[in-house]
């Protein structure tokens, strides 16, 4: 494989199995995390991604209070298996908040009305893309993350316990830290199904 950054895409897993280490300094993975928000595209270079970066015990209070609240739903039987998986997300280092601007939304829908219909998509292709450069560069400096979406249940306590703009659409939590376990390999559909080159 020529392209570094290929080995980089070959190499991002979701990591589940994660510890409150990393092997970097905390500046220096901040700095990536900022240079992954700057650099991101944009439908029209809206930069309407957002982030917030949570460590230590702010990591720890928002997996613990997610449990608390899954606890309230989740039939009692089937909550161990649930907090088992939470507290693996909770034995990370930190976890990114990834959100969507929507008042950059509305902005772009008013002043394109002919486009207005696709900048909801664009917003959240924009925020895929922000979320894999994330995930892919962490990845390349040894530090295990996934992506989780609890955040029909978690969005009130975000919204609440950090004073988030209302217009900030909370979109999907990362949690990463230090790489304790390899995940199991994975399976690939033929790519013959899924690509088609022409002339055959
Ligand atoms: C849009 C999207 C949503 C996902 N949501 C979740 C999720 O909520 N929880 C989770 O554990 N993994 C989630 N994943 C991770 C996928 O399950 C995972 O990427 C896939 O199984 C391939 O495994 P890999 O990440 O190790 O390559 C999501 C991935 C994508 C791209």
């Amino acid at each position: 494989m020529q392209s570094r950054y290929l080995k980089d895409v070959i190499h991002r897993r979701s990591r589940y199995a994660i510890e409150n280490k990393l092997p970097l300094s905390q500046e220096e993975f901040l700095l990536l995390v900022e240079n992954a928000l700057k650099y991101c595209p944009s439908a029209n270079n809206s930069q309407s991604g957002r982030i917030v970066v949570l460590l230590q015990e702010h990591h720890n209070k928002f997996w613990e209070t997610l449990k608390t609240l899954l606890q309230e739903m989740i039939k009692p039987e089937k909550f161990p298996k649930t907090a088992l998986k939470i507290d693996e997300f909770n034995a990370g280092y930190g976890t990114i908040l990834f959100f969507e601007d929507q008042e950059t939304v509305t902005g772009l829908q008013t002043k394109y009305p002919k486009y207005a219909h696709n900048y909801p998509d664009w917003s959240m292709q924009s925020s895929g893309i922000l979320q894999y450069i994330i995930w892919t560069a962490l990845s390349s400096v040894n530090i295990g993350a996934s992506l989780q979406h609890y955040t029909e249940i978690i969005n009130e306590y975000v919204t609440l316990q950090y004073n988030i703009p209302r217009n900030w659409k909370l979109i999907s939590q990362m949690p990463f830290g230090g790489i304790v376990a390899e995940p199991e390999e994975k399976t690939f559909l033929p790519l013959s199904e899924r690509m088609r080159i022409y002339p055959e």
